[in-house]
């Protein structure tokens, strides 16, 4: 007989035969490893030829260098799974990095409005094309996975992930899932629920986190506690899921948070009982980074109980990312005392197969160079602009309703432009760009909203920057008016945990200045709804929310000069003030 290859080698095989066939010929060390993800850092040619370590991420920031190009990503990438190739079974890797608002580790990609920006466009469509553009940015850099979406619900906007969440009600999260179909493609109607869909080489591994519930914990206290009862937990928090499910999302992070004191990391009901059985999940769960550590707190420094209560409870990837030599140590300890049963091995294992498999990467393991162009492209940045006009939510147009102060005039004589986030990229993109929680000052490509307006305005405008104004700003001058952008900085997960959210940089003085002596449109760049004050409103002649726009700012002139309409609306409810939170329990 013709030396056929063997089952798993040949993509003319189902999947399923694939992975029994592949598994059949695994150690228990080779198993062990599959469900190791290890950071970039501690990625060696050892710890993945020798071991076949199953997974590598780069944590938010963690690039091959300062600024590297999607070339420096893709060399990486396929460097590291040359390594795994070489392995004795030749297993791929799969490469994980978090493109939550585009390939945001990424220098000089589209960085798309944060999820409550789109949240608050309501458009399911243009979720789903962000997904697509996402998807070739990440596979033009070689990376084959991504951490997102994010379908938490976010019931307490003083939680640092606020904006990461579509918006503080479960419809609108569902309806923006679509991103799923984008970065992975769409599956055909009778494709069954649950089961991982990945389209080609265009898409990627897309992962639903973080289960579940991780958006309602008490105070909105980052890794908190989430109390409430499950009939509660499944209506406002797992009912994104099913649309994830309904889509063929290939994997689901497990949240650090709790569930009526219960950590999701270690809750074999929710994880196997639930999401595995009754909604019939057949990818993988993955933990979060460092997330079975966390489990030890009441159990002292015992990483064994760490490891073999998450992945009893369901858990079939650990994020491990660092001490991955300590991990295979002790889950095989545990696999050989009988701790964990064999045959939980074997269900993760088939799992992490089973993606590799659909994702095509035994006969597509390197990245595709002809997908290059696509990083940063203008149809991408196109799409962006696109977002970031119907993100906006009008507050306030004009002290009187008779006389809408908005669009602006572009042929205004002279027109002041304030405030510390009126040039600044970093701010205006957020958390979760270029490093974990994001900066100021010019730290990727894109359009400023001051350079937005300096290229919207006629000629005959004069637009005067101060970024920090004061009273002599004013003498000898006569504005028509002036734009004010102030907000948040950036920030990401607890950093961004806040009892107190007035205008951070003391923007309300800054407002209250400017608008005490000319008219003013103030724009506030922020991950949530701020403290605006009476007075401070009433002094105001407009007011616009534009949530975390990303590079692309000329969304913003777009509607402010009157070029498009206003489309927004608040995904989260605005509040007057912290004392009234949770507006949603
Ligand atoms: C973080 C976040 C998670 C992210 C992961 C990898 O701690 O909780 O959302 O995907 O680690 O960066």
């Amino acid at each position: 007989m013709a030396n056929l290859p063997v089952a798993y080698k040949d993509p003319a095989q189902p999947v399923e035969t694939r992975v029994r066939d592949l598994l059949s010929r695994m150690s228990l060390t080779e198993k062990a490893a599959q469900m190791a993800q290890i950071e970039r850092s501690v990625a060696t040619p050892h710890s993945l030829n020798r071991l076949a370590i199953g997974s590598v991420l780069s944590a938010g920031g963690s690039a091959p260098r300062e600024q590297a190009s999607a070339t420096d990503w893709a060399d990486m990438v396929d460097e590291i799974q040359s390594w795994a190739l070489s392995s004795r079974l030749g297993i791929p890797i799969i490469y994980g990095s978090d493109a939550v608002h585009g390939h945001n580790n990424l220098f000089g990609a589209t960085i798309f409005p944060h999820n409550v920006g789109l949240g608050a466009t309501r458009d399911s469509e243009l979720a789903r094309k962000i997904g697509v553009a996402t998807a070739l940015e990440v596979r033009a850099s070689g990376i084959h996975y991504t951490f997102a979406p994010c379908v938490a619900v976010c019931r307490d906007p003083r939680w640092g992930r606020c904006y990461e969440c579509y918006g503080e009600d479960p419809e609108i999260v569902r309806m923006m899932t679509s991103i799923v179909s984008g970065l992975q493609g769409t599956p055909p109607d009778e494709h069954p629920a649950g089961y991982p869909f990945i389209a080609g080489r265009n898409n990627v591994i897309a992962c639903a986190k973080h289960f579940v519930g991780d958006g309602g914990t008490d105070k909105g206290i980052n890794e908190g506690n989430t109390i409430c009862t499950f009939e509660d937990l499944e209506r406002i928090h797992m009912n994104p899921y099913l649309d994830c499910l309904a889509q063929g999302v290939s994997t689901i992070m497990v949240s650090y948070s709790k569930w009526n004191g219960s950590p999701l990391h270690s809750n074999h009901f929710l994880v196997t009982d639930i999401l595995k059985g009754k909604l019939g999940f057949k990818g993988f769960v993955i933990s979060d980074w460092e997330g079975i550590d966390r489990l030890s707190r009441p159990h002292g420094s015992n990483y064994r109980y760490c490891i073999s209560a998450s992945i009893n409870a369901g858990i079939d990837m650990i994020m491990v990312p660092h001490r991955y030599g300590q991990f295979l140590e002790d889950l095989i300890f545990l696999v050989e005392s009988g701790e964990v049963p064999m045959s939980r091995i074997n269900d993760a294992v088939e799992r992490i197969l089973r993606v590799k498999f659909i994702a095509g990467l035994f006969e597509h393991p390197f990245s595709d160079r002809s997908l290059l162009h696509t990083v940063g492209c203008k149809d991408h940045r196109e799409l962006a602009q696109e977002a970031v006009r119907k993100s906006l939510v009008l507050l306030k147009n004009g002290k009187d309703s008779n006389r809408p102060f908005l669009p602006l005039d572009k042929n205004a004589r002279k027109i002041l432009v304030v405030g510390t986030h009126a040039d600044n990229i970093g701010y205006q993109c957020g958390g979760w760009t270029i490093t974990w929680h994001g900066s100021s000052g010019r730290i990727t490509t894109g359009t400023t909203i001051l350079e937005a307006i300096k290229k919207t305005v006629g000629e005959k405008s004069e637009v005067i920057y101060e970024e920090c104004p004061s009273a002599a700003t004013f003498v000898d001058q006569d504005f028509t008016f002036a734009i004010a952008v102030v907000g948040e900085v950036a920030y990401a997960e607890f950093l961004g945990d806040r009892s107190n959210l007035n205008i951070p940089l003391n923007g309300a003085s800054m407002i209250s200045l400017v608008a005490s002596r000319v008219p003013t449109l103030v724009i506030l760049i922020s991950g949530r709804p701020l403290v605006l004050e009476r007075h401070l409103m009433d002094a105001i002649d407009a007011l616009i929310a534009a949530w975390l726009p990303g590079t692309e700012a000329s969304g913003i002139t777009d509607v402010v000069f009157g070029d498009h309409e206003f489309k927004g609306s608040l995904p989260v409810t605005w509040f007057r003030t912290v004392e009234q939170l949770p507006l949603k329990a």
